[in-house]
């Protein structure tokens, strides 16, 4: 080939692939990265060819902008056009830190970025989650912070975008996810997942976890998959789960749990209302019982349900049974039945006690005639020797 044929081959593809300054395109995976380092913003809808459904911003360490004079960091993504989108590919953006960068967000950064059903951020030092500031891509099929930290998060952090399984894309999750990311200051803004009542799948790994409220997911109604592994959280408030009726697993690997008798809650009430508990269930303390199970620090050092409360009964306990009142009739029906059978017999006895007396009292006679039949022989042998002694 010669020199002239590359460089028209190249003047082809980049008329066919245009793309803002500071961007490229993949079109193994259809994705355009743009280099924070080399853009000028904004990257402009109209300068992307072909039109983005892949974006990652890598590089990034600062604000992305939402308006003059450095910005805004996108525009004119308006005139997107979702129905010429690939279906073997989730719209998505990502935003890729450098190592130790910074990220400065705000709601407005994200105008017109409602096309994306992925939003993924990677190893950034979020300094803050202001009000809302996602309520621009409404709905997702994934929401993910991955890696890097969160300084600083309000109640409505995360207001106004609805995470959920969605039908369009070609893997539905309906999940949101901090993994790798520390939760500065050792957990969640209070009421901050209250808004994501279509969530299906939360995954908060390895986040500096420290502190969970009650009611942290509570409106989550259709959550069926939580994981909260590797965090030092030591215990989970006794009610978390409750009413959660569509929760099928759970997953706590790696937790230090501080093995109180309340505190070892989880195992049994998850296995009792059918949810997978996936993960060791080992105390991280009291010393005595590092890495010891929690059901044999259970049944070592916490009082034992008595017969009725293993078996979900109201009643009576009598040593290792539950007496039932349903039981305890049974028992005296029993009983009853017993003595009037007792009774009964008794009665039986006792008529044929009468009758046998009767018939006895009868034959008694015979054998005293009998008697004084010998004793009138004897009287006739009397009367012979009365007669022999008669004198001649
Ligand atoms: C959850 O989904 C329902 C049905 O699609 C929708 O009406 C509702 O607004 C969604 N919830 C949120 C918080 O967006
Ligand atoms: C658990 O599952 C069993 C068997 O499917 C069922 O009988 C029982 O009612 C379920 N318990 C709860 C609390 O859902």
């Amino acid at each position: 080939m010669s020199l002239i044929s590359v460089l028209v081959v190249l003047a082809v593809c980049s008329r066919v692939y245009g793309n803002p300054q500071g961007c490229s395109y993949d079109s193994s995976q259809l994705l355009h990265t743009c280099n924070a380092r080399a853009w000028s913003l904004p990257l402009a809808f109209g300068t992307f060819s072909p039109q983005p459904q892949r974006i990652l911003l890598r590089e990034v360490d600062g604000e992305l902008p939402n308006g003059t004079p450095t910005g805004p960091t996108f525009s004119g993504f308006s005139s997107i056009s979702t129905a010429s989108f690939d279906s073997n590919y989730a719209p998505e953006l990502i935003i890729r830190c450098t190592s130790n960068g910074q990220l400065i967000i705000t709601q407005a950064a994200f105008a017109d970025m409602g096309w994306v059903e992925e939003l993924t951020i990677e190893d950034c030092d979020i300094l803050s989650l202001p009000v809302q500031v996602f309520s621009n891509f409404g709905n997702l099929n994934r929401f993910a912070i991955i890696g890097g930290s969160i300084d600083a998060m309000v109640g409505d952090s995360f207001t106004g975008m609805n995470v959920e399984k969605m039908t369009t894309v070609p893997d539905p999750r309906g999940e949101f996810v901090i993994k790798n990311s520390r939760l500065v200051s050792g957990g969640f803004a209070f009421g901050a997942l209250f808004s994501q009542s279509n969530v299906t799948s939360v995954i908060i790994e390895n986040a500096n976890l420290k502190s969970i409220q009650t009611d942290m997911f509570y409106a989550l109604q259709k959550m069926t998959y939580l994981s909260l592994s590797n965090n030092p959280f030591t215990y989970l408030p006794t009610d978390l789960f409750k009413g959660i009726n569509s929760l099928t697993t759970v997953e706590l690997y790696g937790i230090p749990w501080a093995c109180t008798c309340t505190n070892i809650w989880p195992p049994s009430w998850l296995e009792s209302n059918n949810i997978t508990m996936n993960g060791d269930a080992v105390c991280g303390s009291p010393t005595a019982y590092e890495n010891v199970k929690m059901s044999l620090y259970d049944k070592e050092q916490c009082p034992q349900p008595d017969a009725c409360e293993k078996a979900g009964q109201t009643g009576f306990v009598v040593g290792s049974i539950c007496m039932t009142i349903l039981d305890i009739v049974n028992y005296a029906l029993l009983f009853a039945t017993f003595v009037l059978s007792l009774v009964a017999l008794g009665l039986v006895i006792h008529t044929k006690r009468q009758v046998g007396s009767a018939k006895d009292s009868k034959q008694k006679g015979k054998p005293n005639a009998k008697g004084s039949g010998l004793r009138r022989s004897s009287t006739s042998w009397n009367k012979v020797d009365d007669a022999q002694n008669v004198p001649t």
